[in-house]
């Protein structure tokens, strides 16, 4: 008989989104009559901006005609779409990154979750506690985790870097060296961020450690604070010891249409070996590139009209991260993220745990959210809430929540 990868089977249950979205289809099939409001998956729900439209419309007609039609894309993604984020998200902050540092993907949780393949079996990796399921499952799925201990819900051989209110949703240095360093800022699900300065710590310990940090900036297009970087690449050394993840989603709503980018500096090395040669032979090998049609999108998000069209986009979603903040706020809830971030992270009223809370709110209030305990231990007694959904309904979930 043949034999399965059996680190899958040290997997717990089903992925944290799947299993939310079964326990809402079961309500709502108990329930037909309920109307319900979700701001649990952070998934976006305004129209694709006009500019992302007419490219779309546009690369659509183009390969209607064999003089301009597109058959595979290049392996690290077209030229055009390369350049124009190595200027508008790296050159025009100051950061040194080029086009060819940048490989374009179908998305940041692909290439979150496949970017551990470039390291040994061996590695150790750190993450924040609490974080996003991805960095941690698809480690165990690797091989590269021990043992899952149900009680502490945590990993063996696994370094978890507690972020509570305690440090402000910060984590600190690690006491033990990992090899792989996740950090995901704004982050995902307390929408903390942390400061040019504090990043720059980060940078500094990799460089001694001989560390990799993955810096996971699929947030960045939230943040409203001067101090805080929306690359690590603006912090001193980051191009020998990070590799940043890019996404479509959150930045130009493109969740439905899957864009990304991993950007891997050519100085970044493991003794003589460049960890850009490395994800380049992955991406020939295993990957055919995103599609011409969506990475027109893409470069739309940088034109002129992409610009303040989206810009616009972002500040309606800033809006509703801000009416919920304040609302929950003046209810008496615990409440931080929000100001750079679309997450708002909530405390649990009446020591629920997160789970007893999210039944609470779906049956009480009909509002779905994401139970902060899904993210990691230290995320139990938490709860997450998106601010992608509408403006309307944004207002009255939190009406309900109020209410109850
Ligand atoms: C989330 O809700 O945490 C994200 O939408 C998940 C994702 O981006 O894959």
């Amino acid at each position: 008989m043949y034999k399965i990868n059996e680190n899958y089977l040290k997997l717990p249950g089903s992925y944290l989104f799947s299993n939310i979205a079964k326990k809402v289809a079961a309500y709502t099939a108990a329930n037909p009559d309920k109307s319900i409001i979700r701001l649990g998956i952070g998934d976006v729900t305004q129209p694709l901006a006009p500019a992302i439209i007419e490219a779309l419309h546009s690369a659509v007609d183009e390969m209607a005609h064999a003089e301009t039609f597109h058959g595979y894309a290049p392996d690290l993604g077209y030229e055009f779409l390369r350049s124009a984020m190595a200027e508008n998200d790296y050159q025009a902050l100051g950061c040194d990154i080029s086009a060819d540092e940048i490989f374009i993907s179908d998305g940041a949780k692909c290439d979150s979750g496949n970017i551990q393949e470039i390291f040994g079996p061996d590695s150790k990796i750190a993450v924040c506690d609490p974080v996003y399921p991805v960095y941690v499952d698809t480690n165990v799925m690797a091989g590269r985790t021990g043992t899952y201990n149900p009680d502490t819900e945590t990993w063996s051989d696994v370094i978890y870097m507690p972020c509570t209110e305690a440090n402000n949703f910060a984590p600190e240095l690690p006491k033990e060296r990992p090899d792989i360093i996740y950090l995901c800022f704004p982050n995902n699900p307390t929408g903390a961020a942390v400061t040019t300065d504090e990043l720059q710590k980060w940078v500094d310990y990799a460089n001694k450690e001989g560390s990799v940090i993955i810096y996971d900036a699929a947030y960045e297009a939230y943040i409203t604070e001067e101090n805080i970087p929306h690359t690590i690449f603006q912090c001193e050394g980051a191009r020998t010891c990070a590799i940043e993840l890019r996404s479509f989603s959150k930045k130009a709503g493109f969740t439905g249409v899957r864009l990304g980018a991993t950007v891997i500096p050519k100085d970044l090395k493991c003794g003589e070996v460049t960890l850009h040669s490395l994800w380049a032979r992955r991406h020939g090998t295993k990957y055919n590139g995103a599609p011409y049609i969506v990475q027109k999108a893409g470069a739309a998000v940088y034109s002129e009209a992409g610009k303040v069209q989206i810009a616009e986009q972002i500040a309606y979603y800033q809006k509703n991260a801000r009416t919920i903040f304040e609302g929950l706020k003046s209810a008496g809830y615990s409440v931080s993220g929000a100001v750079n971030s679309p997450y708002i992270w909530l405390k649990t009223p009446d020591k629920m745990t997160s789970w007893e809370f999210f039944d609470f709110l779906l049956e009480k209030a009909n509002v779905v959210g994401t139970p902060g305990s899904g993210f990691g231990p230290s995320g139990e007694g938490y709860f997450r809430l998106t601010a992608f959904g509408t403006y309307e309904n944004t207002i009255a979930a939190l009406e309900r929540i109020k209410n109850i």
